[in-house]
């Protein structure tokens, strides 16, 4: 048995010689001892999208051979928890703290500000405008990642095609998360450019989506709008259900919220995302320095629709279901 392990060693380590041991995929990333290293991961709160990420994020993880404890941990929603969660990381002296979503990311980069411990961030719409780097292309702290930057205007091509003639949208999000604010940024400056007029109705947690959703329906809006927002997605069957029951057609920034009830989006996939997060996060284990990391957007779109919310609005989108 000792022989076998010490001729596994020297295989290792051949192997390790020849790839030089920078590639993550032909190798095995384990602590300066041999012992495991520790990644802290927080998540803002349990939606599909997000869950959709971390599994991949795990899977991937695993099959690049990374010896990794992986710590969990959900905010629940909640802001106040993601900075406790994120100082207990630093307590702990982790290795590298993977945040999904951009509120967790903001947190984790507080939180290891005047350390030395790296954060990968995952799915951040708009990583400047978090300030988690000045430059997508040069990193200038200790945290990078990844990043679903949405096409707004391809969004709203989609809907002039599919519910054509729409003079008013309403929009819906959460207005602390970034993500939204911007992309709801991009959105007044694509309607005011073609005169289209939008109402909002801001929401704080997802219990106050359902009451959001009937005051844009109130208004006569001609169709809603969700960007990337988390407290949305969070309680997404609660605006479709009452988009369907008032026939308002709702458009969406993600696949996930398409599941869950929306008519349709252009959006990434997230499960190419989170395997990107976990080549990063292996590539960080393994010694790359950050600056060397751009961050990486996804820009690959695709059109998902909704046709049982379509059949119940009396909306044509075979076009996308063939
Ligand atoms: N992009 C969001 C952020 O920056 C996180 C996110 C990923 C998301 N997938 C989503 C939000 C789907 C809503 C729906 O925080």
């Amino acid at each position: 048995m000792k022989k076998f392990t010490s001729l596994f060693l020297i295989f290792a380590f051949v192997l390790c010689a020849f790839s030089a041991c920078g590639n993550a995929a032909s190798s095995t990333v384990s602590g300066a001892n041999g012992d495991k290293l520790t990644i802290g991961l927080i998540q803002l709160v349990e939606h599909p999208s997000l869950d959709e990420i971390r599994t991949a994020f795990e899977t991937e993880l695993a099959s690049l051979g990374v010896n990794a404890e992986i710590k969990y941990q959900n905010a629940q929603g909640d802001m106040a928890n993601i900075t406790t969660i994120c100082n207990q990381f630093v307590g702990d002296n982790v290795d590298l703290i993977v945040a999904i979503t951009t509120p967790a990311a903001q947190g984790a980069a507080t939180a290891v500000d005047g350390t030395d411990i790296p954060v990968i961030f995952s799915a951040v719409t708009d990583p400047v405008a978090a300030e988690l780097v000045a430059d997508l292309a040069k990193p200038n702290g200790n945290v990078t990642g990844t990043s679903d930057a949405i096409p707004t205007q391809k969004i709203f091509e989609l809907a002039d095609e599919l519910t054509p003639g729409v003079t008013s949208y309403g929009f819906i999000y959460n207005l602390s998360e970034v993500n939204s604010v911007s992309v709801i940024a991009q959105a007044k400056a694509y309607l005011d450019a073609k005169g289209i007029a939008y109402e909002e109705a801001t929401v704080t947690t997802a219990a106050d989506v359902k009451t959001a959703a009937e005051t844009l329906i109130g208004k006569k809006v001609g169709a809603i709008f969700s960007p990337i927002d988390n407290t949305v997605a969070s309680a997404m069957p609660a605006l479709a259900d009452a988009a369907i029951t008032a026939k308002v057609p709702v458009y969406v920034a993600a696949d996930s919220m398409v599941a869950d009830g929306g008519l349709a989006t252009v959006g990434i996939n997230y499960t190419n995302l989170g395997k990107q997060t976990a080549q990063m996060a292996a590539d960080v284990l393994n010694g790359k320095a950050i600056a060397d990391m751009p961050v990486q957007v996804l820009n690959e779109y695709s059109v998902t629709v909704n046709p049982e919310t379509a059949a119940a609005c009396g909306i044509d989108v075979s076009k996308y279901t063939k």
